[in-house]
């Protein structure tokens, strides 16, 4: 088990660190994951302190903040300060690596319980009233509409295009967010993802009703 006072330590230097990013990627982001991996862990099992370790610090090499590279040798140089052993930090950085929806075009094959543990609790994140909030957040931050009929989803085929994509943001429910259910990796997250899905299912059709006739 990881010591509290080290514990808290990693966890104050990566709130600083996140402390610049917009409202859905956020310290409370990391508390929400933390909770939807622990009740993914009690069922599933796995390293904790792996998981634990990887969710406090995967979104600080989330590429739309931060240089990956530079990001993960702070990450590695935390964990060695910290006196994390060798295997558990080699680990949590194979994780961190490996997480991101836009890794699904990289030729990575690493896989772990713990990676799908933390991948599922991310996201969870990204779906139902939290994902829909988030998603928006995302989209004001980067200026995009939220809506614009004249632009349909995009299917995209490498990270740098998904990345770039200028798309409004209810494209994206159809880019990423109703794709998530199908792709949840335990089973434990796939329960979870059902009742999620469903709200933002409805969200949209609630949406589009209000929207009404588009010319
Ligand atoms: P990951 O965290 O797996 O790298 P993304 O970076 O694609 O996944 O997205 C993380 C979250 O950021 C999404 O769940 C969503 O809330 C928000 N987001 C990312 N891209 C967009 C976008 N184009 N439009 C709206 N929200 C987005
Ligand atoms: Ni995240």
């Amino acid at each position: 088990m990881l010591k509290d006072q080290t514990l808290l330590e990693i966890e104050e230097w990566a709130q600083q660190k996140l402390s610049e990013c917009e409202a859905g990627h956020d310290w409370w982001h990391i508390i929400r994951v933390r909770n939807n991996a622990k009740l993914i862990h009690k069922k599933e099992g796995g390293d904790w302190n792996a998981i634990l370790l990887a969710v406090i610090l995967h979104d600080i090499a989330d590429t739309k903040f931060f240089d990956e590279v530079e990001a993960l040798m702070l990450i590695e140089q935390k964990l060695n300060e910290k006196a994390i052993e060798q295997n558990t930090i080699d680990h949590v950085i194979k994780i961190i690596q490996n997480l991101s929806f836009s890794k699904q075009w990289s030729d990575s094959t690493f896989s772990s319980l713990e990676l799908q543990i933390v991948q599922d609790a991310d996201r969870l994140d990204a779906m139902g009233a939290i994902g829909i909030a988030r998603a928006f957040s995302y989209g004001g931050h980067k200026g995009r509409d939220f809506y614009n009929p004249e632009i349909s989803p995009q299917k995209y085929s490498n990270a740098s295009e998904y990345r770039n994509s200028n798309s409004p943001t209810i494209n994206h429910f159809y880019e990423k967010l109703l794709l998530l259910k199908d792709k949840m990796k335990t089973n434990t997250g796939k329960k979870m993802a059902n009742e999620r899905h469903r709200f933002m299912e409805s969200y949209l059709e609630q949406f589009f009703n209000e929207w009404g006739e588009t010319d």
